[in-house]
């Protein structure tokens, strides 16, 4: 099964692309690097020669590290037993392939570590139901499967083992924003993940978030201690801070009426401290534009009404340099 899944997962890349161009002339236009799709890779040498990490007893070759039905565990003992959809899947990928074992997870995915478990109860069955998805014009690019695909394929039981895992978990800083004019050129690999360009160069920020792991080899080892960066564009850390702690009347509420103090969460109210930044701005577009159009979401589209672009992306970058 998986032998048969993952060419055809190729040959799918490829026609992401076409999806892509096209969805690119739609909305969102400005957006999309919030929302990762597969670039063509540049030429690398393929390395099987196990790897390992500091501080672990495993080692696993690329291709181990790849196998999204049994993603690499590199620190066993600084965790109780996984439950089995975590570590190898069930009907899908395990979910420590994209959240990570440590449920930090990549910009791409989501953190889950730590999050309250209503809260993710919550975003599975509204995964399941469809009411939060990506944005129309990339549904053809296949993103917006992953996580409502998996939603709707996983037995409830399972689903509470795994969310009872992740919610037992400790965030830990996961990013450093850094303001800067010029960023490292990069592309996007299969897995979604923005990775600097073997032949380097720069090219101008613009307005945009551009993550990229701290240490690129390291991340791609799933490595659940090595973090990532966050280009942000010049002033947007203090703009950010304006919007969220003293909003002018009518542009949005501030935000730690509900997410409490510091933004570390409050009741069901999800932290939005030191999250990916690239994923706090897609939620808020996704909740401005309906893409989440789920009831408790509600709460947040008077939060987002009046936000554009800069502003969310001003905003992300505040959140992000906070702690967890
Ligand atoms: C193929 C990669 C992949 C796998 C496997 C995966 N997820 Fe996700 N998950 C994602 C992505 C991508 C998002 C963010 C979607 C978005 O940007 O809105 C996400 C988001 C979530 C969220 C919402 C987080 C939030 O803050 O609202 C939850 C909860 C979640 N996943 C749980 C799980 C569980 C439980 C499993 C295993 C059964 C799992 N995921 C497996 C990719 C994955
Ligand atoms: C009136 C209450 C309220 C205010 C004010 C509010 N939020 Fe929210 N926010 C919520 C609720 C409730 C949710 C969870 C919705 C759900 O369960 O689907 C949420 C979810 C989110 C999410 C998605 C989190 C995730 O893990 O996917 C982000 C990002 C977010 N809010 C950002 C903000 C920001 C930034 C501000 C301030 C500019 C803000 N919120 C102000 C109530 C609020």
């Amino acid at each position: 099964m998986k032998s048969l899944t993952r060419p055809f997962k190729v040959t799918l890349a490829f026609c992401f692309g076409a999806a892509f161009a096209a969805a690119q002339s739609q909305t969102a236009k400005s957006l999309l690097w919030a929302y990762p799709v597969p670039d063509p890779a540049p030429p690398s040498a393929a390395n099987n020669t196990p790897k390992t990490l500091p501080g672990s007893t495993r080692s696993y070759t690329q291709a181990q590290i790849d196998d999204q039905f049994n993603p690499p565990d590199w620190f066993p003992d600084q965790h109780g037993p996984l439950p089995r959809v975590v570590q190898t899947g069930i009907q899908a990928q395990a979910c420590g392939s994209c959240h990570l074992m440590s449920g930090m997870g990549h910009p791409e995915s989501a953190e889950l570590a730590g999050l309250p478990i209503n809260y993710m109860l919550r975003q599975m069955q509204d995964f399941k139901a469809s009411v939060r998805k990506d944005p129309k014009e990339l549904e053809a690019s296949q993103r917006a499967s992953r996580m409502n695909n998996i939603a709707a394929g996983l037995p409830d039981e399972e689903m509470h083992k795994a969310l009872e895992w992740f919610a037992s978990l400790k965030p830990i800083v996961w990013y450093k924003v850094v303001e800067a004019d010029t960023v490292p050129k990069s592309w996007v690999n299969g897995g979604r993940m923005r990775l600097p360009l073997p032949t380097g160069g720069t090219e101008p920020i613009g307005n945009r978030i551009i993550t990229m792991p701290q240490d690129p080899e390291r991340v791609e080892m799933r490595d659940p201690r090595s973090g990532f960066i966050a280009y942000v564009p010049p002033g947007s850390i203090k703009k950010g801070e304006a919007l969220v702690t003293k909003p002018a009347a009518g542009k949005t509420i501030a935000c730690a009426t509900c997410h409490g103090e510091g933004l570390k969460g409050l009741g069901d109210v999800p932290r939005i401290a030191g999250v990916h930044p690239i994923y706090v701005v897609r939620q808020l577009y996704n909740f401005q534009i309906g893409a989440n159009s789920s009831t408790a979401g509600a709460l947040m589209k008077q939060v987002v009404k009046n936000l554009s672009e800069d502003d969310m992306i001003a905003i992300a970058s505040y959140t992000a340099s906070l702690e967890p």
